[in-house]
C-alpha cells in the first residue's frame, strides 16, 4: 500500500537482511528495521516491531533465509526454526510459514537450503499479498450489496484491531474489501476500535485508512454495541489469527464482545482471512486455541505523543494493582455470518470450509 504516495510492502529481503516496517514507531514515525539474524527477527516478532498474523508469517518465512545461512546442520536449522515458532503462539500463520520452509528445504536437500529458503519466503509473501487482493474482491460484493440497499449514504463498517496491510504483506484482510469499495467509488466509513491495550486500531488502522483517504472515526473499544443499537453499523469485518476447521475465530481480545453485540442487533459479522490462517488440526477453537498472555506493562501503561512531539509512556493504573493481559479471544462460529477468504465467501461451518478448500472427508 502507499505511504505518502509511495508503494511499500511490510516485509522484504534487502540483500542478506530482512527489512520490515518498525510498527512500534507508528503513527509517529515511518521507519524500516533491518533484521540480520534469526535472533533479531525473533526479537522483532516478540516485541511486535512486526505484528499481525500474515506479517509475522511472512517475516518468519524470510527469517528462515537467515536461519539457512546461520545453520550448518539440520539440527541447528530445526533449533532456529523452533526459536521462531516460539515467539508468538496464537497466530497460526507463523508456525505455518516456518513448517512450510522446513518441508521445502527437506525436499530440496540441505545443501540447497539457502536458495530454497529464499524462493519459498518470496512465494509465501507473494501468495499472502495475492490472497489479500482476492479477499478484497470477494468482500467488495458484500459491501456493494449493502450499499445498494441504502442508497445515498455511506456503508458503515466496524473493525477491531489492525487487520490492515500492516498486518499482512500488502492490502490486509479486513481492510481489503474496504479499500476495494473505496476504489470502486462506493462511499464507506469505518468505525475503528482503538483496541487496548496496544491500540493497534487507533495507531495503525487509523493511520492506514488516512493514507488511503478512507473516511473513518476512532472509537473506544466499548462503543460498538451502542452504535449497533442505533443502526450506525451496517457490518463488522475483523481479521483472524487462527480459525478452527469448525469456523471458530481467534482474533484480538475484544472481538468476541463485538460479535455478541452484532448478533443481538442483527448486524452481519464477517471475518476476513487467507487460508494460511486456518488451523485444520483444531476443531473447538474456544477450548483448543493457545491464547497468548503478554506483559502487564501493556495494560498499566499507555504510549502517546506530547504536544511537543515527544513520544512518552504514562502509567494509567495505580502502582501495585496487578493487571492481566490476554491478547486474544475466540468468537464461536455460531456468531460469524461468513468467512471471506481468497477462495470466496463461506459459512463458518466445517462442511462449508472444507468444500471451499476442495477437501472431502
Ligand atoms: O497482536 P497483534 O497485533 O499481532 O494481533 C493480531 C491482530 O492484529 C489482530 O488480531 C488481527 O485482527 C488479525 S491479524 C490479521
Amino acid at each position: 500500500m502507499r505511504v505518502a504516495g509511495e508503494h511499500h510492502r511490510t516485509v522484504r529481503l534487502a540483500g542478506n537482511v530482512v527489512r520490515v516496517i518498525d510498527q512500534r514507531l507508528l503513527p509517529w514515525r515511518f521507519e524500516f528495521l533491518d533484521l540480520a539474524s534469526v535472533d533479531a527477527a525473533a526479537h522483532a516478532i516478540r516485541e511486535m516491531a512486526v505484528r499481525g498474523a500474515g506479517c509475522i508469517g511472512a517475516t518468519a518465512g524470510f527469517a528462515m533465509t537467515l536461519a539457512a545461512r546461520e545453520a550448518d546442520s539440520w539440527r541447528e536449522l530445526e533449533k532456529l526454526a523452533g526459536l521462531l515458532k516460539a515467539t508468538r503462539p496464537t497466530a497460526v500463520n507463523l508456525a505455518w510459514a516456518v513448517d512450510r520452509q522446513i518441508e521445502a528445504i527437506r525436499e530440496a536437500g540441505f545443501d540447497r537450503r539457502v536458495e530454497t529458503a529464499v524462493m519459498t519466503a518470496q512465494a509465501i509473501a507473494d501468495e499472502d499479498a495475492a490472497a489479500c487482493e482476492a479477499i478484497g474482491r470477494h468482500g467488495l460484493d458484500i459491501i456493494r450489496a449493502i450499499a445498494a440497499r441504502n442508497p445515498g449514504r455511506p456503508v458503515n463498517i466496524l473493525t477491531h484491531c489492525n487487520a490492515g496491510w500492516l498486518a499482512f504483506v500488502d492490502t490486509g484482510s479486513a481492510t481489503a474489501p474496504v479499500y476495494a469499495a473505496h476504489a470502486a467509488g462506493i462511499p464507506v466509513h469505518v468505525w475503528v476500535d482503538e483496541t487496548r491495550p496496544r491500540n493497534q486500531g487507533a495507531r495503525l488502522t487509523a493511520w492506514e485508512l488516512a493514507q488511503e483517504g478512507v473516511p473513518h472515526t476512532v472509537i473506544v473499544d466499548n462503543t460498538g454495541g451502542h452504535l449497533m443499537q442505533h443502526a450506525l453499523v451496517d457490518m463488522v469485518i475483523t481479521g483472524a489469527d487462527r480459525v478452527s476447521r469448525a469456523g471458530d475465530v481467534a482474533n484480538k481480545i475484544g472481538t468476541y464482545l463485538k460479535a455478541l453485540a452484532a448478533r443481538d442487533n442483527g448486524v452481519p459479522f464477517y471475518v476476513a482471512l487467507p487460508s494460511s490462517t486456518l488451523d485444520w488440526s483444531l476443531r473447538d477453537g474456544v477450548a483448543e486455541t493457545p491464547i497468548e498472555r503478554r506483559g502487564e506493562g501493556e495494560v498499566t501503561h499507555l504510549e502517546g505523543v506530547t504536544a511537543g512531539g515527544r513520544v512518552e509512556s504514562v502509567r494509567v493504573v495505580p502502582e501495585g494493582s496487578p493487571a492481566a493481559n490476554y491478547a486474544f479471544d475466540v468468537t464461536p462460529a455460531r456468531l460469524v455470518t461468513g468467512l471471506i477468504t481468497e477462495r470466496g465467501v463461506c459459512a463458518a461451518e466445517e462442511g462449508a470450509i472444507r468444500a471451499l478448500h476442495g477437501k472431502t472427508a
